[in-house]
This record gives C-alpha cells, structure tokens and sequence, in this order.
C-alpha cells in the first residue's frame, strides 16, 4: 500500500479518535487500536470507507500486542507511524490509593507504550524509517495532587522517549512525546464543574484545548517536516507548564 499505515492506540474517541481523523486527513490509512469493541463500526464509517482498520488490543497485554503487530506486518508489510494515546486516570491522595490503581495506571499508561514501542522499534529499525510519538501529559512535570500513579506514569513516558530517540535515531526513526493540557474529551468531562474551572483558569491562556490542538501537532510530528525532531517533549497545554501565576 502506498499510503503511510499508521497505528494509533486508544482511537475509540477523545484525544486518539481526532488523531485518527487528522492521519486519515493527511492520506494515511489507519489501524484504530483499542479496548473498546462497541464503537468498531461507528469509527470506521467516521474515518471514511477504506481509510482504516479496527483491531482490538489491551495494550496490557503482551501477547495482544504481538498478535496485533504480526497481523499489520502480515496485511501491509510495514508500519510506518506509531502513536501511542491510549491512557488512563485512577486518582487520589496516595494514603487513599490501593497498590491496584497504580498497577493499573502504570501497566496501561507506561508499560503499555513500552511494549508497543518495543514491537514497533523491531520492525522500524529494519525497515529503517518511522515515526513514534508518545502521548505523557504535562501532568508529567508534577504538579497535580492526587496523581501519583498517573504522574509516575507520564514522567515515564518522557524518559522512554528520550532513550529511544537515541537507540534509533541512527535507523532513520524518530521519537517524540507530546504533553497536553487540559483537553475536552469524555475523560475530562467526568471532573466536576468547579475542578474544570479551577484547570482552565490555572493556564495562561484561560481555554479547554481541543482534541484537534494535538491532532495539529501529530500530523507535523509524523510528516517529513519534523525530520530533525527527536527525543523531544511538546507541551500543548494553553502555556499551563510556564509555571503557576500570579496576577
Ligand atoms: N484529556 C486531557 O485533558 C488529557 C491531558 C493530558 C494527557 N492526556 C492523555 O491523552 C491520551 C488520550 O486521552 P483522552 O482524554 O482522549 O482519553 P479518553 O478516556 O477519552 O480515551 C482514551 C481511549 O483509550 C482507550 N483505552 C484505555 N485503556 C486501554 C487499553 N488498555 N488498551 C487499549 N486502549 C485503551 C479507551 O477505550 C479510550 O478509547 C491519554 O494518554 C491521556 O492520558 C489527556
């Protein structure tokens, strides 16, 4: 297939599902990876006939993970852009959080991204080209109580990235990570209306970001304008990782 075949993990909605159609937007074809089966037809008739397949894939799981990449390699015989997005939350004051929710933040959010960079790098460094890019958060830099589990998690996603960028840079493959802010999606829409308020008016900039505000800055980070690019972190969190404000 000519066009580029793009994996991107938790696709069903939010954050990934604007990603996909933004690929599907610069002529890609799509291999939508997620936990969630119930929304299979409905993200593909969204992504447009032909333009993308759906796999379902806990990315929790190894042996998931390693059917999912020999079944792409097996149809399309290479895989020329990872994005990893899937994640989740589980959060509360560490004396109130049981040693299972950060198991289960850290097994999605870290050790999942790693296993799928690490079947991803095999295939990328052989076939000399790709592109990987990382979804942390600019939770990552610590400054969100009550999210121990998911800051660990996110913090090390930046590290990975970072070393991964120097174990294949050489392999013509790059490997960045982008840090949003505050991003309306269904996993935001759950906080209550007096947590939003107190998010938004912590940024700079006073907004909700939307999907599409880190959808923009994947298609550049996956396309041949970023060639130089690696091993980097892109915040995209309406300036909220300046620091706190005053005034
Ligand atoms: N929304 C924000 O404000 C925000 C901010 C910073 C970072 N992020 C990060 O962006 C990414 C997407 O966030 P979102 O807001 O769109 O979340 P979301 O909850 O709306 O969507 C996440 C998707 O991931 C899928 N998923 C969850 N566990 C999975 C698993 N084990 N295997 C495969 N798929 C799985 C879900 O089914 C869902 O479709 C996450 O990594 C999140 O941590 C989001």
């Amino acid at each position: 297939m000519k066009k580029r075949i793009s994996i991107v993990t938790g696709a069903a909605r939010g954050i990934g599902k604007s990603i996909a159609k933004q690929l599907v937007e610069d002529d890609c074809f799509v291999v939508v990876v997620d936990v969630d089966e119930n929304v299979k037809e409905s993200i593909m008739d969204y992504l447009g006939k032909g333009n993308s397949e759906y796999i379902k894939c806990d990315i929790q799981s190894q042996d998931e993970i390693k059917s999912l990449f020999k079944e792409v390699i097996e149809k399309f015989g290479k895989i020329d852009i990872l994005v990893n997005n899937a994640g989740v939350i589980k959060d509360n004051m560490i004396w109130k959080m049981p040693k299972r929710d950060f198991d289960f933040v850290v097994d999605v959010n870290l050790k999942g991204t790693w296993m799928m960079c690490r079947e991803a790098a095999i295939i990328m460094r052989d076939q000399k080209f790709g592109k990987i890019v990382n979804i942390s958060s600019r939770a990552w830099l610590g400054n969100n109580r009550g999210q121990s589990n998911y800051t660990a998690s996110k913090a090390g996603i930046v590290g990975l990235t970072r070393v991964l960028a120097l174990e294949l840079g050489k392999y013509n493959v790059n490997v960045n990570a982008v840090a949003p802010g505050l991003i309306d999606t269904p996993l935001t829409q759950s906080l209550s209306e007096e947590v939003m308020q107190q998010l938004i008016s912590a940024q700079p900039t006073k907004k909700l970001g939307k999907p599409e505000d880190i959808a923009n800055v994947i298609s550049f980070l996956v396309s041949g304008k970023s060639d130089f690019i690696t091993g980097q972190i892109i915040h995209v969190d309406g300036g909220r990782s300046i620091g706190s404000t005053i005034f």
